[in-house]
């Protein structure tokens, strides 16, 4: 697809038009005759008069507008039409973010590739200032980021493993001029993170440490990491899944593949923010070599963990990775990891929503407003007193499960906590992305399989600093 932004008719195939609060203003009686009524999600094409109405009941919720448009678009893409032209007077983001988002497929693994042409799509708005080429521009690079973020985490995992993971991120940064450090075994090894590596054992493919970091032009007003969960293959290692929850684990390297996006847009917002970009990017499976049930890992910052089952192993690695951040980079403001880390948020919260955890209820809450802002479900999942005594361990510091069935979301992300130094207890934020990062069919205009879930929001997060 390409996009364009134009103020003249161009004469396109096809007009899309958004019949907003059910209002119907034109072709009335056509549409009334063959039932359309502008229900969200209720598209029609009019092949004899090159129109597609697509119903918008609330045009003020920019969620609706953009579920409006990815509808058109797949309409569209299902007509040999060539090109279409859409209005947008005001929240050109939406009408980008349906149209981008809304367009995206997977068909990496499909022997026959579809052949038509690229379509052209022209949005209409008033008049084109610096502005709006920015928001445009802007909208863009995000809405790739996304994309690419979706990607990495719907390749299979014999294709995208450690070290493609690496490879990927070396791409991204010679394309966005960052700093790139792969580290790998033996630096994990040197450096006492034991945690990841134990993770990593019984894998063919070697764990990768990666580091990517950007620096703005001007001086930096603020310093941010960002710590991803990159398991590229989650078997649960010898507390082994069954069968049928297995079946999506690639979806596993969600957090640390939202990270590589953003990393990749990061750039092209040209913001005062220095970014940090580090991903734990590891296998968990089984073998002679895996790590037990029983044993006992010292990670980077000498707390000792007991595990007790190696299917909680992303805790393991955003531990390490976690300390890692905190010993390289000096004086950071936020710390944010992303990691499909528990079932037991999606339970909780649904497929649909992120869930937030840390120590600044404060912040917390800033930066669910922003991620809503973005069109990112998140809600707050609160630490207490109590779940905290959970994960301690008879023999070790810490455990790396709870004794408890419920809340396991927050006692993973408490577990966490174990791992952030305490000057920087305020700057950090967890976010379990388990349920919206892969969901197994269509959603709103997120086609099936990977969402790109973290990049928006958080980008909206850096924006609004
Ligand atoms: N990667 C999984 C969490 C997950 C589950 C993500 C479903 C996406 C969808 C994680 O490593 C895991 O297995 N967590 C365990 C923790 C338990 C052993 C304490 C879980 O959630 O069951
Ligand atoms: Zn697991
Ligand atoms: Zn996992």
């Amino acid at each position: 697809m390409n996009l364009n932004l134009t103020t003249k008719n161009t004469g396109a195939d096809v007009e899309i038009i958004l019949v907003k609060n059910k209002k119907i203003k034109s072709d009335a009686k056509l549409l009334e005759s063959i039932g359309f009524t502008g229900k969200d999600e209720e598209c029609v094409l009019l092949p004899e008069l090159k129109k597609i109405y697509v119903g918008c009941e609330e045009p003020k919720d920019k969620e609706s507008i953009k579920i409006a448009v990815a509808t058109a678009i797949k309409k569209l893409n299902s007509t040999n039409f060539k090109s279409a032209t859409i209005k947008s007077k005001d929240n050109l983001s939406s009408y980008i973010e349906g149209l981008e988002l809304g367009n995206y497929t997977f068909t990496k693994y499909k022997s026959k590739q579809d052949e038509k042409d690229e379509k052209n799509i022209y949005i209409q708005v008033e008049n084109i200032d610096k502005d709006i080429q920015k928001e445009f521009e802007e909208t863009i690079a995000i809405c790739d980021a996304v994309n690419l973020t979706k990607d990495f985490v719907n390749t299979a995992p014999d294709d995208f493993f450690p070290d493609i993971m690496a490879k990927e991120a070396i791409k991204i940064a010679k394309e966005n001029s960052l700093e790139c450090k792969i580290l790998d075994e033996d630096y994990l090894e040197k450096n006492g993170m034991n945690a990841m590596l134990a993770v990593g054992r019984a894998s063919r493919h070697k764990s990768k440490l990666i580091h990517l970091t950007y620096k703005p032009k001007k001086k930096a007003k603020y310093k941010i990491a960002l710590v991803g969960k990159g398991l590229t293959y989650d078997s649960g290692g010898l507390s082994l899944k069954p069968a049928d929850f297995m079946v999506s684990m690639k979806s596993d390297k969600s957090g640390g593949s939202a990270v590589l996006g953003i990393m990749s847009a990061i750039s092209a917002l040209d913001l005062p923010i220095e970014v940090h970009g580090i991903v734990g990017a590891v296998e968990n499976m089984i073998g002679g070599d895996a790590y037990k049930p029983d044993d006992v890992l010292v990670a980077k910052n000498g707390t000792t963990i007991e595990v007790r089952n190696t299917d909680a192993e992303g805790r393991l690695v955003l531990a390490d990775c976690l300390c890692y951040a905190q010993d390289e980079i000096k004086d950071l403001d936020y710390i944010f990891d992303y990691a499909t880390l528990t079932g037991a948020c999606v339970v909780g919260v649904g497929h649909y929503t992120s869930g937030i955890m840390g120590n600044n209820t404060q912040l917390n809450h800033k930066f669910i407003e922003h991620s809503l802002e973005a069109g990112e479900l998140a809600t707050t999942l609160p630490f207490n007193r109590y779940l905290r005594k959970t994960i301690k361990s008879e023999i070790a510091d810490i455990s790396n499960i709870a004794n408890t069935r419920y809340g396991g979301a927050i006692t993973a992300g408490m577990f966490l906590d174990n791992f952030i130094k305490d000057k920087n207890k305020d700057k950090w934020i967890h976010i379990d992305i388990a349920g919206p990062a892969y969901v197994e069919s269509a959603w709103g205009y997120n086609s099936v399989g990977a969402s790109g879930a973290g990049v928006r929001m958080s980008i909206e997060f850096f924006k609004n600093l």
